[in-house]
């Protein structure tokens, strides 16, 4: 077992990192596409959706340019509370679009009433990020999304769920979330290197209105092939076959023992990390996937405490906290 107390990369079971070796196959073989073609109905149920999902060979990163260049025509609302955040409205500027952010200091969430009057204004779209991993604040995305709904129901909604999806129940079809995407390498425990979009047929309608939405993250291009259980370019094959593996795992596991895990683990990360210092992010909207603690000398000490007994927990260090400033 590798010993990573990061957010992620998280370890990767040998049996995991085993089905990468599959002997290659090409990508327009008919193996490929039966390949796809399993995967795709058992990732829309860890990511419980009935949308298509893509997968693309990139990381999240990759996926938050995707989301915003496929909706936005006009304008579109970036909540700011932490680092990728941050990453996400400068995303949305490096690509041109216009953009307005919403801020909450580090280590708050964002209040559904605020978005919901900011959205008053008119958007294409909403960028949140549902777990700040950067300050180990859970956005309260179910009252986020309803109150924007209500104010708001032609703007579509994109989530980051990079460090969520697949350890925390996540409802994307019955919260109406146009996009949400995630990578491998974090609750999903697979390496780095792929990411996925579930997408909704809002957002593809959406899309097709867009000029130019680039090439390598075009939904409609994306779209296309996934009808064909295929790829527009060469998918990273050795992490499919990883990822065909691990969903069986987590299938095997039960969505809801999986997040009853997550949440137990969490609680007593926090709990032991919470008797030695103060934790960044505010009671009642603590990540159950990562936690952050005040400075960065104390992450030290804690890291070093941490390791030779704790499995399976995570801690950030919020780079702009009050506390780690001084
Ligand atoms: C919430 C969140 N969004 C986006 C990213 C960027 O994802 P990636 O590193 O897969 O590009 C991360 C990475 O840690 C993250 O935690």
């Amino acid at each position: 077992m590798a010993h990573l107390f990061v957010p992620g990369p998280t370890d990767v079971a040998p049996e995991i990192l085993a089905a990468q070796t599959h002997p290659m196959i090409g990508h327009r073989s008919q193996a490929c596409s039966d390949l796809f073609a399993r995967i795709q109905p058992r990732l829309r149920q860890v990511l419980q959706t009935d949308h298509r999902v893509y997968i693309t060979a990139s990381s999240g990163s990759g996926l938050q340019e995707a989301a915003v260049r496929n909706t936005v025509a006009h304008r579109l609302l970036v909540c700011v509370g932490g680092a990728f955040a941050e990453r996400w409205y400068e995303i949305a500027l490096a690509n041109g679009l216009v953009a307005d952010r919403l801020d909450v200091a580090w280590g708050e969430p964002h209040a559904p009433e605020q978005i919901a009057e900011a959205l008053r204004r008119g958007y294409d779209a909403l960028a949140l990020i549902h777990n700040e991993t950067s300050t180990g604040v859970e956005n309260p995305l179910p009252a986020i999304a309803k109150a924007a709904r209500a104010a708001a129901p032609d703007t579509l909604l994109l989530v980051d769920a990079v460090s969520s999806a697949g350890g925390v129940d996540l409802r994307t079809d019955e919260w109406c979330i146009d996009v949400l995407l995630t990578s491998s390498q974090k609750c999903f425990a697979l390496p780095p290197g792929l990411a996925f979009a579930a997408v909704s047929d809002r957002a593809l309608e959406r899309a097709a209105a867009i000029p130019h939405r680039g090439w390598y993250f075009d939904f409609l291009l994306l779209e296309k092939y996934v009808q064909q259980n295929n790829t527009p370019a060469t998918p990273a094959i050795s992490l499919l076959y990883a990822l065909d593996a691990q969903l069986d795992r987590i299938l095997a596991e039960g969505l809801p023992a999986r997040f009853e895990r997550h949440a137990r683990m969490a609680g007593l990360a926090q709990a032991w990390a919470e008797a030695r210092f103060a934790l960044f992010p505010r009671a009642g909207f603590r990540s159950r996937n990562c936690w952050s603690k005040p400075t960065r000398l104390i992450w030290r000490r804690c890291h070093t405490a941490a390791r030779p007994t704790s499995r399976g927990m995570s801690g950030t260090s919020p780079k702009r906290s009050p506390v780690s400033k001084g």
